[in-house]
């Protein structure tokens, strides 16, 4: 089977990026790293990202007239490397239809809830705030609606009474990065099914 060409945009810290980047490398993930993009001039995970030997596309939202031409700058860079899937991981900007047309059931997302629970920025303050006993974080295809779309994996933590946001958040990533790695090596090896809103995973 030939290795799916991957591409992952973060805007921040990318530690999920780095996770997947690392699964790639041990062989747990079968595919090959070929970009990254990331939105903010500053973030973290351009300096991660640079030592990693593929191209780092940096583009600004507020560098551009409109979003449509934001868009059409980073899908113009990233096309000449014939990505099979792109891994938004930590990627804060909704991307539109346009963008998401052609990479259709080819871009994953990590939320740090369980969709469709708190949805959004802040998802593990709202957890936190609502009460619930558990959370945990969710994998899933990318559809224009921000944080939906079919479901691929999903991990739970406990909440403690004494939670914070931060408290939790911590204990929700150590979930999210073997939850990513496995999503995307599904993905890798053609395990994955989309039938209307549900992904089967197969045997
Ligand atoms: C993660 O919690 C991710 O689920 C959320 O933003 C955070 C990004 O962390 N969307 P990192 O940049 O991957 O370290």
């Amino acid at each position: 089977m030939r290795k799916k060409r991957i591409v992952v945009f973060a805007s921040g810290r990318g530690s999920n990026a780095a996770a997947l980047r690392r699964a790639i490398l041990e062989g747990s993930i079968k595919g090959e790293l070929v970009g990254a993009v990331c939105d903010v001039a500053d973030a973290p995970f351009i300096k991660t990202a640079s030592s990693w030997g593929v191209p780092v596309i940096v583009a600004e939202r507020k560098g551009f007239v409109s979003q449509p031409d934001f868009e059409a700058y980073i899908a113009a860079r990233i096309e000449p490397l014939r990505p099979d899937l792109l891994c938004l991981a930590g990627f804060m900007r909704l991307l539109s239809g346009d963008f998401i047309k052609p990479y259709a059931h080819r871009i994953m997302n990590i939320h740090p809830a369980l969709l469709p629970a708190f949805k959004g920025l802040h998802a593990q303050r709202q957890a936190v705030e609502a009460g619930v006993k558990v959370a945990g974080c969710t994998v899933h295809f990318v559809v224009p609606d921000m944080d939906a779309g079919p479901i691929i994996i999903q991990e739970t933590v406990p909440v403690r009474d004494d939670d914070t946001e931060d408290t939790l958040a911590a204990r929700i990533l150590t979930k999210e990065h073997p939850a990513y790695v496995r999503a995307v090596s599904l993905f890798c090896d053609d395990k994955l099914e989309i039938t209307g809103n549900k992904v089967h995973i197969r045997d």
